[in-house]
Order: C-alpha cells, then structure tokens, then sequence
C-alpha cells in the first residue's frame, strides 16, 4: 500500500493537532509562571479548534463512527458512544476557551481562566486521542473491508475541500505563535513559580 487510507489520514491529522496543542501546551506553562501570554494567540487556538479539529478531523471522525456501527463492529457501540461524546465536550470546552480568551482580551484581566480552559482542552484531547488510536482505530482497521476505508477517502476529502487545508492551518498556528526571537532558556518545567 503506497497511498493513505482512511485510518492513515485520521492519525496523521492526530500529529499535525498535537503540534497546535504543544504550542498551547507550552503557552500555558509559561502563562502559569507568570510570564505575559498572548489572549489573542489562545483566541486563535480555540478557533482552530473548532474550525479544524471539530469541524474538518472530527466531522471526518464521525463518518468513520457511523460507518463502524453500520457494519455492527463488536464492542463498537460503547466505545464510539465514549469518543463521540467526547467530540461533543471538546467543542464545549474550545467555546469556553474562546470566550475566556476574549474576556482577557476586552478586559486585559486575569489570565487564568484563559490558562484553566485551556488546560482542560489539552488533558481532554489527550486522553481521546489515545483512546481513538489504541482502540477505536485498530477495530476498524482490523474489521474494515479496504475498499469502504476507500470509499471513505472521498467524504473526507469533501470535508476537507469545505474547511480548508488541516496542514495549512497548522502552519499557520505555528508561525503564529512563533517568538520573535529564540528563546534564550530551554523550557522550564515545574520552575519556580510567581505565585
Ligand atoms: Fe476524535
Ligand atoms: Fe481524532
């Protein structure tokens, strides 16, 4: 197999996200020490979020789900329930963090409601994200017939053409939140912190 099938395409996405998520990740931690962040960088991740992880890599999702329980895979109808009700948490929480990046913006205000709703964004895509690759995934990989993966190519690149380039988007995240210039420490982890 030379080209990317269905499931490829999905965990290939899961690696361009977490880059968007690692750079949040890393604007938290800092946000936490008490170093000045960006409330319109973290506005801009929370509409990433919905625009292309709700809207294009879950809508893609969704098609996979539905074609699992189409197919009546075992053990799916519990699982799928899991994930897709956690795709339906992760578009309220990137909502929260929308409108906890404006208030700071419109405010200039504390920053931790910011920091707090983007933190619960994170640690649930983690845990999703691990669910979806060790177990949703490999059941359908396993039990899919290659040419409905096939088939399901084509309705993710509808998805896709309607949203706009995932890798684009991510892209653009990262020049977005790149520092003017390198930063002159490594990354601190569990430093001394400001409060
Ligand atoms: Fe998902
Ligand atoms: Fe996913």
């Amino acid at each position: 197999m030379t080209a990317m099938d269905a499931l490829d395409v999905l965990t290939h996405e899961h690696r361009q996200i977490q880059h968007v998520l690692d750079l949040v990740a890393r604007a938290v931690e800092r946000g936490k020490q008490g170093e000045f962040v960006s409330a319109s960088l973290f506005l801009r991740a929370a509409n990433f979020f919905l625009t292309y992880v709700d809207g294009s890599h879950h809508a893609k999702e969704m098609v996979l789900f539905q074609t699992m329980l189409v197919h009546r895979l075992p053990l799916a109808t519990s699982l799928l329930s899991q994930v897709s009700g956690e795709h339906g948490t992760g578009t309220e929480q990137a909502l929260a963090l929308r409108d906890a990046a404006e208030a700071a913006l419109r405010e200039g205000a504390d920053p931790e409601p910011m920091l707090t709703a983007a933190e619960a964004y994170l640690r649930l895509q983690q845990g999703h994200t691990t669910a979806e690759e060790t177990q949703v995934f490999p059941l359908a990989r396993r039990l899919l017939p290659a040419n409905v993966l096939e088939r399901m190519r084509t309705r993710f690149a509808r998805i896709e053409a309607s949203h706009g380039s995932l890798a684009e988007a991510v892209d653009a995240m990262e020049r977005a939140f790149a520092p003017a210039r390198p930063p002159v420490r490594p990354l601190a982890v569990g430093g001394v912190r400001s409060f």
